[in-house]
C-alpha cells in the first residue's frame, strides 16, 4: 500500500507541477478529494464510505484547505485517465489559450509569426490533429489554410461535414523551421495544451493526421502504416490515425487508404445519409 501511495503521490505531484508550469494555480474539488484520500492512507479504490475527514476543521496533513464536502471518488485514480464525456471540463478553450499566453516554452517561439492555437467548433464531435503550422498558417495564425489545408477541407466535406463543424489543431502551435518534424522536447512542451484542448472539447472522434499526432496521442513510436485503419482509444474518445494531407499531395495513391479511414469515421458519426 505504501508503494502504491507513494506512486500516486508522485503522479499527483508531477501533475500539480505541470499545472503550475502552464499557469494554473488551483485544482478541481475532485483532484483535492483524491489528494486528501491518498494523504490519509486510504486506498483510492476503497468504497465510498465515510470521508476520511468528517470536518473541514481537521485537515489532512499538508493540506491547508480541504473541501467541506468530499466528492465521490472516480472509479479510476487519475482524473487524467477518466473518460472524455464523463464530466464537462471546468475550462474553456479561451482559458487554455490564455494559459498558453505568449508562449516561449520552446525554441519554436523565436521564429514564429503567430501562434496557431486551433480553430473550429468548440463542441465538435470530430477533431483533426495535424503536426504543426506551415508557412501559410504561421502568417495567418490559423491551422490548415495552405494547400494541405485545402485538401483537408475536401476530406472533411467528403464525409458530409462542413469545416466549421469540426475542430482543427496541431501538436505544436508554432511553425518548425523549414517545416521540419517537431523535436521531442518541442512536442513535450506543447502537447499538454493539445491534451487540454481535447479535454475541453470532448470530441467523440479524434482523427490524427500523420505520425506526429498519432505518436503523441497514442504515446507510441510506431510507424503510421501500422497505426492507421482502425479505431483506437484516447481517454474515452475513438481515435483514428490516417495519412497527413501533405503526404497525400506527394503520394496521391495513398488517398484510397485515407478514404477507407474517413468512411469509418463517417459511419461512427452516423453521417452516411447526410447531404
Ligand atoms: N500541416 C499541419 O500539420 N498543420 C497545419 O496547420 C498545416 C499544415
Amino acid at each position: 500500500m505504501t508503494g502504491k501511495r507513494d506512486f500516486l503521490l508522485e503522479q499527483m505531484r508531477a501533475r500539480l507541477e505541470h499545472y503550475r508550469e502552464i499557469g494554473i494555480d488551483s485544482v478541481t474539488p475532485r483532484f483535492q478529494s483524491i489528494l486528501l484520500r491518498v494523504l490519509s492512507h486510504q486506498s483510492p479504490d476503497a468504497p465510498q464510505a465515510a470521508p476520511p475527514y468528517s470536518s473541514p476543521h481537521t485537515p489532512a496533513p499538508g493540506v491547508k484547505n480541504p473541501p467541506a464536502v468530499m466528492e465521490p471518488l472516480p472509479a479510476t485514480m487519475s482524473m487524467f485517465e477518466r473518460k472524455l464525456g464523463d464530466t464537462p471540463s471546468n475550462f474553456t478553450l479561451e482559458q487554455v489559450r490564455n494559459d498558453l499566453g505568449d508562449c516561449q516554452r520552446c525554441r519554436l517561439s523565436s521564429a514564429r509569426t503567430n501562434i496557431v492555437f486551433g480553430s473550429g467548433n468548440p463542441h465538435a464531435q470530430l477533431v483533426f490533429v495535424g503536426e504543426g503550422p506551415g508557412a501559410d498558417e504561421d502568417i495567418q495564425g490559423l491551422p490548415f489554410v495552405g494547400r494541405a489545408g485545402q485538401l483537408l477541407t475536401k476530406m472533411i466535406e467528403s464525409i458530409h461535414l462542413k469545416r466549421e463543424e469540426v475542430y482543427i489543431c496541431n501538436v505544436v502551435k508554432c511553425r518548425p523551421p523549414r517545416n521540419r518534424f517537431p523535436e521531442k522536447d518541442e512536442i513535450a512542451a506543447c502537447s499538454p495544451f493539445l491534451a487540454r484542448q481535447l479535454e475541453v472539447i470532448q470530441p467523440r472522434i479524434i482523427c490524427c493526421l500523420g505520425a506526429a499526432a498519432a505518436q503523441t496521442l497514442l504515446n507510441a513510436k510506431v510507424p503510421i502504416s501500422a497505426l492507421r485503419g482502425r479505431f483506437r482509444e484516447y481517454r474515452g474518445a475513438q481515435l483514428m490515425v490516417t495519412y497527413h494531407p501533405a503526404y497525400l499531395l506527394r503520394n496521391p495513391s495513398a488517398k484510397r487508404e485515407v478514404w477507407e479511414d474517413l468512411k469509418k469515421i463517417r459511419a461512427a458519426l452516423n453521417l452516411e445519409h447526410r447531404k
